[in-house]
């Protein structure tokens, strides 16, 4: 990638009147939360595919959510970084940005930013189990007690309030995604870009004449489609976007 195409990409992006940014787990890297594929994504020997699955909780709730405990426990020990703060910043300060995230660990909401769809839902929310029609729920507690945690209104068994594989989206949630594409500069920062809808958002964003950039350190099943393709940490990255023209994203 030619420095001359990173300056015209974030010169687009300072231009932009709609800005929308899909994020995914590796914006939350630097706080040390642990991203979903590769080796950090194991825990003992269970990939992600194998535990957040209905299926999986229905066979051994206990074991899902010993999982989900230790998750939360993690991730509450893991403050924002500069990724998160920059979006939230942007968010505060442009009325025309907009974030999309796939995270469930909270640290958009935690740096405070607007506008925000969580896709996936979020691992602070719970909820019944045998929807027992009592609204979700929002737990903090780390570790939870008891764990696997129950339903206040009718005892049976909670579950968290996450969108598992298999499972589909909120249509509401989908809905403003959906309308998020319409814009002038999609970036998709820090995703593996292979679960869908997610990952198709991209696509929906350049039929309606989106600039599109991703900042990754790897490549994905994205980088040929983007305009530009950034190969660098979401932190550093979006803290030289925002530094633009001071200080110019450089290439990797
Ligand atoms: P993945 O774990 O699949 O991908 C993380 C991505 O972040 C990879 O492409 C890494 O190269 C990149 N990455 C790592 N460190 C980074 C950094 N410092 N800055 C920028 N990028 C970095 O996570 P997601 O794409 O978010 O779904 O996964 C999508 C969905 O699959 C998740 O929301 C979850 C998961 O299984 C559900 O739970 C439904």
């Amino acid at each position: 990638m030619v420095q001359a195409a990173i300056d015209h990409a974030v010169s687009r992006f300072a231009t932009a009147r709609r800005v929308t940014v899909l994020t995914g787990a590796g914006v939350s890297a630097a706080s040390g939360v642990p991203t979903f594929r590769g080796d950090a994504g194991l825990w003992r020997q269970f990939r992600p595919e194998e535990l957040a699955t209905a299926a999986a909780f229905a066979r051994d709730p206990a074991l899902v959510w010993e999982w989900y405990d230790w998750r939360r426990t993690l991730i509450a020990a893991c403050p924002p970084n500069r990724a998160h703060h920059v979006l939230a910043d942007w968010s505060t300060r442009r009325p025309g940005v907009t974030l999309i995230t796939q995270n469930v660990d909270g640290l958009h909401e935690r740096a405070g930013t607007a506008r925000l769809t969580c896709l996936h839902g979020s691992i602070w929310t719970l909820r019944c189990w045998r929807a027992c029609g009592t609204p979700d729920w929002t737990n903090y507690d780390v570790p939870l007690s008891p764990c696997p945690p129950r339903c206040p209104s009718c005892g049976g068994l909670a579950r968290p309030g996450v969108v598992w594989f298999g499972e589909t989206l909120d249509p509401a949630d989908l809905t403003l995604a959906t309308e998020a594409c319409v814009c002038d500069v999609f970036m998709v920062v820090g995703t593996s870009a292979v679960v869908h809808p997610a990952a198709g958002l991209a696509d929906i964003a350049r039929a309606h004449g989106a600039y599109l950039i991703e900042i990754n350190p790897e490549t994905t099943p994205v980088s040929d489609a983007v305009d530009v393709s950034i190969r660098g940490a979401a932190e550093i990255v979006l803290e030289a976007f925002d530094r633009w023209p001071l200080e110019r994203p450089t290439v990797a």
